[in-house]
This record gives structure tokens, sequence and C-alpha cells, in this order.
């Protein structure tokens, strides 16, 4: 492909939110890879024609393929910094690895062509994975995560998405592409609740109510933005591109965690000063209320890429 044409992105990967969202998780079926390849390029085809077709509903989406499970898909070429869930542990804070061979993230703002879809795309596989885990999520109030706190509102706006969701001239052949991780975290929400919100907005960093970021010198080292908001050797600052929704029943809720981003390093930082901390004993008070029971590692590749490999 021409240097200067960038490879078509799957357009769910920097797609404005959205009030529901499909996550499929599946395995792939040992030994099906030749029929599997061609198979996934016409899901990423299909979802990517569906964006236009249901444009006024903001349907979007994308496929993306295991760190673990990439190299029987496709042995020749590997996305240069692609790595498995970077996992962790310390004291009683638990970011754990699950990997998955695939992900399909689906994501509309009307409900029923979601489930539509994601019958259409399953039926597109049958025979060829098995489906692990889904869940659904949808918008909680005015954007926000069922803590309460309005969530996303520190994202990249507008080109900017682009720019920090997906890879660059750096790795030619994956242009256009992004890495993704995703971690299913449980509220413990009844603990949460019973904090003041004072406390609340301690260790988040920002206000409840109104969302107001606190001025940096009463932000305390152990709040969530702190903690994450990091920068690199040359001073720049490391993001993400977070597509989070809640999800869930009252049995089960919380967030569903995805990032996507040109690097995995970035994710791979704020991770770890959320579970670690700092060195000098400020991990992310934030981890006290909630407890990540996934972590998969993943590459959506371009709409171009998939296609590459249709029969
Ligand atoms: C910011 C919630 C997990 C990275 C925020 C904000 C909230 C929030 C309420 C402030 C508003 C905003 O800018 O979006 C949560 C919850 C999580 C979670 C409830 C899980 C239970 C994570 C994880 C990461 C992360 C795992 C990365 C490893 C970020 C970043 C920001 C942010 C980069 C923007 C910080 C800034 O520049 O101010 N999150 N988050 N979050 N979060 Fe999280």
């Amino acid at each position: 492909m021409d240097k200067t044409i960038m490879p078509r992105e799957q357009l769910g990967i920097c797609a404005e939110g959205n009030l529901h969202s499909i996550y499929l998780m599946f395995n792939a079926i040992d030994g099906v890879e030749a029929q599997l390849r061609p198979c996934l390029g016409n899901v990423a085809q299909y979802i990517y024609e569906l964006t236009d077709l249901y444009a006024d509903s903001a349907f979007n989406g994308f496929v993306a393929v295991g760190a673990n499970g990439w190299d029987s898909l496709y042995a020749d070429v590997r996305p240069a910094l692609l790595q498995p869930f970077p996992a962790l542990a310390e004291a009683n804070r638990d970011a754990p690895a699950l990997e998955y061979d695939l992900f399909i993230h689906l994501r509309c703002d009307r409900y029923d062509i979601l489930h539509l879809v994601a019958n259409e795309v399953c039926q597109m596989l049958e025979g060829l994975v098995e489906l692990q885990d889904e869940e659904r999520g949808f918008r909680f109030m005015d954007n926000r995560d069922l803590t309460g706190f309005v969530d996303g509102t520190e994202n990249p706006k507008g080109r900017n998405r682009q720019q920090v969701a997906l890879v660059g001239d750096d790795d030619e052949a994956f242009r256009g592409g992004s890495y993704v991780h995703v971690q299913k975290f449980a509220h413990n929400l009844s603990k949460w609740h019973r904090l003041p919100v004072k406390s609340q907005e301690d260790i988040i960093g920002r206000t409840k109510q109104d969302n107001i970021e606190y001025a940096s010198a009463d932000k305390p080292l152990t709040s969530h933005i702190k903690r994450v908001n990091l920068k690199d050797e040359q001073g720049q600052s490391m993001e993400i591109l977070r597509q989070s929704m809640p999800y869930g029943s009252v049995k089960e809720q919380g967030l569903m965690f995805v990032s996507t981003c040109h690097t995995p390093v970035n994710f791979t930082k704020m991770l770890e000063s959320m579970v670690k901390g700092d060195g000098h004993g400020h991990h992310d008070h934030l981890m006290d209320y909630t407890r990540a029971l996934t972590g998969s590692s993943f590459f959506a590749p371009s709409l171009d890429f998939m296609l590459k490999f249709q029969d």
C-alpha cells in the first residue's frame, strides 16, 4: 500500500461514546485457522459496512485478535509490541490475566440493532470459535461510571483520538491498527456508597456532582487521576483512548474497561502505577473498591490488513 495512504482503521476504535455495547470474547477451535482468517476479514468488513447503514444509530465496532492467539492466525507477521496482558498483584490489589483469542466489540445507540448484529456475527463464526464470555454495557446517567463519577472527561478529543489510538509509521505493516486492553472490573458498590462523598472525590481526584478536576496541589497521591496521569521521559503526556462502559446486573456490576492505544506501554505503566503505586506507598485507592476479574491483551488490525486474508 502507498505509504502516504493510511490503511482504513476499524471504526469502533476511535468512535465516540454510545448508549449500548456488547463484548464478545471467543477462543478459536484448534486447527481452523485457514477458515478463520478470511472469516475475520468478512466480519470486520460487515461491521464496517453496518457503520454506514446504521449511521443514524451511531453503530460501530471492531474485531481484535488476542496476544496469545495471534501467531497461530497470522504466523508471518506480528505487531511489534504485542505482549500478553501485564498481570500484576500487590497486597489486596489484583490485576489478573485472562486471555482470549478474539474480542468483538459492538456498540450502538439502539439495543435491538446491537443484539441483531451480535447474533449475526456469531453465526458467521459458527464452527470456528467458542464464545467464552459475553457482557452488555450501557450508558449510565450522563456518562457516569457506577461509582457515580463522570468517566471519559479527559479522553483525547477530535483528531487526537486517532493520533493516540492508532499505530503510525513506526510499525509499517500495522499502521491503522490498535493495541487493545480489556479488564472487567466488579465494583463493591455497598462499600463505596458507605464512603462520604468527599472521600470518594479524594479517591477519584475530581468532584462528583459537577465533575471538576481538583487543583494539582489538592490531588492526593493516592487518587485515581494522579496515579494514571503519567509523563514519559521526554515530559510528554502518556495517553490512552478509553472506550469503557458500565456493565452488569444487580448481582455483579462494574466497568468494562477498554483501552485502545498506538502502544501497549502507556496502559501498562498506568496499571503499574495504580496497583504497585509510586514506590513510596501510594497506590490507587480506587482499587480498594473494585476488583479486576479479567485482563486481556489484543491487537485490532486495520480493516485493510484483515481483508488481505480473504479468499
Ligand atoms: C480517568 C474511573 C480504571 C486510566 C478516570 C476518571 C474516572 C475514572 C471517574 C475521571 C474522569 C475522566 O477523565 O475520565 C475509572 C474506574 C476504573 C478505572 C471506575 C475501574 C474500576 C482505569 C484503568 C486505567 C485508567 C485500569 C488505565 C490503566 C484513566 C486515565 C484517566 C482516567 C488515563 C484520565 C486521567 C487524566 O488525564 O485526568 N477514570 N477508571 N482508568 N482513567 Fe480511569
